[in-house]
């Protein structure tokens, strides 16, 4: 792990977040590179969701979210982490932290018994300091998906059974944020719900646990990669099956992604008129929703809600699981070695470095220049001109950071039209002729 921080660091993947202030706990910024690989790895699921498929809509909803959907959806009384204070030196644990009754940082066993404490954030709407008139930062971007149920069905017509896909903020107040991008306050999540019939919900669960293994194996991933069942005594208050795929991070074997088999617990509980449906979750009276949250059955002409499948994946565990999984460490030519991120290309933040053999030949800058600009045409990623005039440490420089090729211009360029193609896995080199480039280079890196 320590490895792989200093490498983001030294790269431009990830920061501390407000270091020069010393920073926050569990908060981290993406740097030029982290973003493009972050973007990338979002776009990956986007396609296999929205775009690849035919039943399923994509949303962008509010981070800030109206108490009631939070009271309704379970998580003020249950989104909670057990807490223990330590009274000799005011540390705070999760319960599951401490063991033998002693501190973890001062082995004092004056602690207090474990109480819940709820992990989301709060802010107040408007100019008011009044209690009434709060906020919730949503602690999952699941929520704003069942809310907005209705609204997806009357402008798509979907019929069961059908997807709604959403990628962005969560907030949680963990109380112990740790393992640099693992566990944090502020992350995102890739989360889709998937609305099918009462009694197909078990293929449906099958179905996507099989789906997400396979989408987490293009992401290079396959070596590290488990599941689990979670056992029935483990399950959250609104799953009926759970299965967590697990990664082998640095730090251990982790949660990457749940799917989980949510019934009609959350349509049943933020629906209006509960009473008129045959909700089979143990849901709360709610009194405050204005909307139906259910689906006229073609066959019965019966009202059902629909039982939900959700694939919940962390996006930052995913940048963290896709880097440990790339970050090599390769022996060549007996005693010197080099460190490569061997990312999956589609998931490189630069695709491709256009270096100039001579830094201070403007024939050959501009040369590389127009080729840069040539290739960043073709709308397959950022590419960039490497003008450090020295062909080693740009080449050294890119191996770390995962790009797939070197495009190296040179006084052939100028006379013979041709460059010098450098592979980042194999490192052969390679002359092709410019204007076989833009047909080979969709080729090279996807
Ligand atoms: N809607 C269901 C849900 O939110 P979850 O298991 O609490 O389920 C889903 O979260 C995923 O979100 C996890 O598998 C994990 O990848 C990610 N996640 C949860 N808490 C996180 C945190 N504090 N930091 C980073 N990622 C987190």
């Amino acid at each position: 792990m320590d490895e792989l921080v200093a490498l983001c660091k030294r790269r431009g993947f990830i920061f501390q977040s407000n270091e020069i202030y010393g920073g926050l706990q569990g908060l981290y910024d993406y740097g030029p590179l982290g973003v493009e690989l972050k973007n990338n790895l979002k776009q990956s699921w986007w396609s296999s969701m929205v775009y690849e498929r035919d039943d399923i809509e994509g949303i962008d909803t509010s981070i800030l979210t109206h108490p009631e959907v939070l009271k309704n959806s379970g998580h003020e009384d249950t989104f909670t982490d057990p807490l223990i204070d330590c009274k000799s030196c005011k540390s705070r644990w999760r319960a599951d932290e401490v063991n033998s009754n002693k501190c973890p940082k001062c082995n004092s066993t004056d602690l207090t018994e474990p109480r819940p404490f709820n992990l989301m954030f709060k802010t107040k709407l408007g100019p008011l300091d009044d209690n009434g008139n709060f906020a919730y930062l949503r602690p999952e971007t699941a929520q704003n998906i069942f809310t907005n149920f209705k609204n997806i069905v009357d402008t798509t017509s979907r019929e069961l059974p059908f997807g709604i896909a959403q990628i962005g903020k969560a907030f949680r107040n963990e109380i112990t944020p740790r393992n640099f991008i693992f566990r944090v306050r502020e992350f995102e999540q890739m989360e889709m719900e998937f609305f099918v019939r009462p009694g197909d919900d078990e293929k449906w669960y099958s179905k996507w646990v099989n789906l997400r293994m396979d989408w987490w194996r293009k992401q290079g991933l396959s070596n590290n990669l488990s599941s689990i069942d979670v056992p029935k005594c483990d399950l959250a208050h609104y799953s009926k099956a759970t299965t967590d795929i697990m990664y082998k991070f640095p730090h251990g074997v982790e949660e990457l992604e749940g799917i989980a088999n949510r019934k009609d617990f959350d349509l049943g509980s933020h629906t209006k008129n509960q009473s008129d449906f045959d909700i089979q979750s143990n849901v709360s009276n709610n009194i405050s929703s204005n909307s139906k949250l259910a689906m006229m059955c073609r066959d019965s002409k019966k009202w059902i809600v629909p039982f939900v499948i959700e694939p919940s994946a962390g996006l930052d565990r995913g940048v963290l699981a896709v880097l440990t999984e790339s970050y090599t460490d390769e022996k060549i030519d007996g005693d010197s070695s080099r460190i490569v991120l061997k990312l999956p290309k589609h998931l490189s933040p630069i695709k491709a470095a256009i270096i100039p053999l001579k830094k201070n030949n403007p024939d050959i800058v501009n040369k590389a220049k127009e080729i840069k600009s040539m290739l960043q045409k073709l709308g397959l990623g950022r590419i960039i001109l490497e003008n450090t005039g020295n062909i080693g440490k740009s080449y050294r420089k890119h191996d770390e950071v995962g790009t797939p090729i070197c495009i190296t211009i040179d006084f052939d360029t100028l006379e013979k039209n041709t460059v010098t193609i450098r592979d980042r896995d194999s490192m052969n080199q390679e002359i092709i002729n410019v204007k076989d480039l833009n047909d080979r280079f969709a080729d090279l890196i996807l």
